[in-house]
């Protein structure tokens, strides 16, 4: 019975999150400690005939021929089906495993989004579908089910698995993959609140249609940082991308996105001498950045814990 395996990443927004729904720049990377893992596998003839859908961390089981058109698992395996244009597909399980938390800021839909659309194109055996940028357009379409008005940027960086330099654009997004000149040291602090990206994005849209200057100003602000932080990066100038990071955060703050558990891991993150830090993703809850100096991470994870950080990953981008 062939079996085939494939996974996708977390990710990070580094720079610009909901200025790049309006069409600004933005930065992400991914978080490779935790990731999304779906398996494929031929079922063996006499078992009941269908795709059966499994994910055991969702407490989730059931048939793709009966699930609703809210199930962003039965959606992946939709758009891979009429991609590869089959009236019908074999007989198969697909079981999908994340350690990502979920409505954290860290990508999870998006990751088990591309991971199930890779593992299923590659044993449909069609690699042409499983490249990243087939995978981060089949995974936007399931993303919409989620999220009304994806940037696009989540499914992008995960499924490029590279730190990306994105743009909205009609009728095809940027995305430039780009190199860092030193190594980026993070650590990604959980406040354990979880946030409906959905929700968030939408009251953002709520305010700027009442007070479109405002929010247009506060956009190009996040848009400037974007650009300044891919040069900072590219020049391996910490110090400037971590006063860009602080930046950011009090444009996100001015978009009433952050909370008092963000603000308090931010301050705390500040103070105990990280380079910068801002909330990362939708806000409201979710996870905070640090950008640290290599050999300070232990110390800056006791702050973070000490703040009521549930859990610190660490990330380092090369
Ligand atoms: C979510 O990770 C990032 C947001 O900018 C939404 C989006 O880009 O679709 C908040």
């Amino acid at each position: 019975m062939a079996v085939t395996t494939a996974s996708a990443p977390g990710k990070v927004i580094l720079f610009g999150e909901h200025a790049v729904v309006y069409g600004q720049p933005a930065i992400a990377a991914p978080v490779t400690q935790v990731a999304a893992t779906a398996e494929v596998r031929d079922t063996p003839p006499g078992t009941p005939a269908g795709v059966r859908l499994i994910a055991p961390d969702l407490a989730q089981e059931t048939w793709l021929a009966t699930s609703d058109d809210q199930d962003a698992l039965a959606a992946a395996v939709r758009q891979v089906q009429a991609a590869a244009g089959l009236p019908q597909l074999p007989n198969l399980t697909i079981t999908v495993h994340s350690s990502i938390p979920i409505a954290s800021g860290l990508g999870s839909g998006a990751a088990i989004a591309a991971a199930v659309i890779r593992a299923l194109t590659r044993h449909l055996g069609r690699p042409d579908l499983a490249t990243a940028e087939q995978v981060a357009a089949l995974a936007y379409e399931v993303e919409k089910i989620h999220h009304g008005t994806p940037s696009g940027i989540d499914n992008t960086v995960v499924a490029y698995e590279q730190p990306v330099y994105f743009e909205r654009r009609q009728p095809h997004n940027l995305i430039e993959t780009f190199a860092v000149a030193r190594p980026v040291h993070i650590l990604v602090a959980d406040t354990g609140i979880r946030s409906s990206t959905k929700a968030v994005v939408s009251d953002v849209r709520r305010q700027w249609t009442a007070s479109p200057a405002a929010f247009n100003q506060l956009f190009a602000g996040c848009g400037h940082l974007a650009r300044s932080a891919r040069r900072a990066l590219e020049a391996g100038d910490l110090a400037s991308l971590g006063q860009l990071m602080n930046e950011n955060h009090r444009l996100l703050q001015a978009m009433t996105v952050s909370s008092a558990e963000l603000d308090r891991l931010v301050a705390a993150a500040q103070s105990a001498g990280a380079l910068g830090a801002k909330l990362s993703g939708a806000g409201r809850g979710g996870n905070m950045i640090a950008l640290i100096e290599p050999g300070r991470e232990a110390s800056l994870r006791a702050t973070l814990l000490a703040a009521g950080a549930r859990q610190v990953l660490t990330s380092v981008l090369k």
